[in-house]
């Protein structure tokens, strides 16, 4: 049986198990995608111990992304780029590779809404290890100018979030990259209705699927692109490393997952 999962702590609320599911059905594969609770101080012993177990590799989700990416002794050129790693890979030579595929999720979810930002102004908000991938994702799009904004100002160069509303003004595009609106948090109070008419507002949090942030974009008449898209796009890659199989983003899928997140 081919062996993969999902680390992090907490790791309950996490949709991965549920997505890589649908995909090891749906291919037939002989395969299992487990939801591993790990403390932060038993992080590298425990991936250490998995890889010696037989498992193919790991996502990894908060807290442990940073630890991820000291781990590994080869790095993708996204996770080197965003510095930091979102899937581990166990190789056979006994070596574990780091990805991130967050990069690569969010220009997929962006593409399919038809987003297009060549040239183009965008305000990314946060500047932790999702924000520092969205930045990449960005520049991978061709962005024009990012005018990063986080609620502590200095972190990753970005500037206090008391700029937004100058940096709002030509935005083609907003990525919320911060966790702020995530069930249980406070969420982030900006007035979108600072953005001109055509601005795209994209948030990575999607539990809730519609944050209080869309929420008011939507209210406001912006077109919206919530984080499920993202979530699954940054899982195709991962699976085809740990299966062998390159699935595909459909329907079907994304019915799974809202209704995982019904009834989560
Ligand atoms: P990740 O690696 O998932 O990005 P992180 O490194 O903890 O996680 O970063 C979380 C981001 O969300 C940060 O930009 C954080 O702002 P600070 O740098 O000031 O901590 C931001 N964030 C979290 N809660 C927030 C809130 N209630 N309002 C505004 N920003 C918030």
């Amino acid at each position: 049986m081919k062996l993969a999962g999902v680390i992090g702590w907490p790791v309950a609320q996490s949709l991965s198990p549920s997505l890589h599911g649908h995909w090891l059905k749906e291919h037939g594969i002989d395969g299992l995608f487990a939801a591993l609770a790990v403390r932060p101080e038993d992080f590298t012993r425990t991936v250490g111990g998995l890889g010696l177990a037989g498992f193919r590799g790991l996502s990894v989700t908060v807290p442990h992304k940073e630890a991820a990416f000291a781990l590994c002794a080869r790095r993708d050129g996204f996770a080197e780029r965003a510095g930091a790693v979102n899937q581990l890979v166990f190789r056979e030579d006994g070596s574990i590779e780091g990805l991130n595929t967050d990069v690569v999720g969010l220009v997929a979810s962006l593409r399919e809404a038809g987003v297009d930002v060549t040239g183009r102004p965008a305000v990314l908000l946060g500047a932790g290890g999702a924000a520092r991938a969205a930045r990449v994702a960005l520049e991978e799009m061709g962005a024009g100018e990012v005018c990063q904004l986080n609620r502590t100002e200095g972190r990753a160069g970005a500037q206090s979030l008391d700029y937004w509303a100058g940096a709002a003004r030509d935005a083609a595009l907003v990525v919320n990259a911060t966790s702020a609106g995530m069930k249980g948090a406070p969420s982030l109070t900006l007035d979108l209705a600072a953005l001109p008419k055509h601005a795209v507002v994209c948030d990575i949090v999607y539990n809730p699927l519609e944050t209080p942030l869309l929420k008011q974009a939507r209210a406001l008449g912006l077109a919206t692109v919530d984080g499920l898209g993202m979530l699954m796009h940054q899982a195709v890659p991962a699976f085809d490393a740990f299966f062998g199989v390159r699935p595909q983003v459909t329907r079907a899928l994304r019915h799974v997952l809202e209704e995982a997140l019904a009834h989560g």
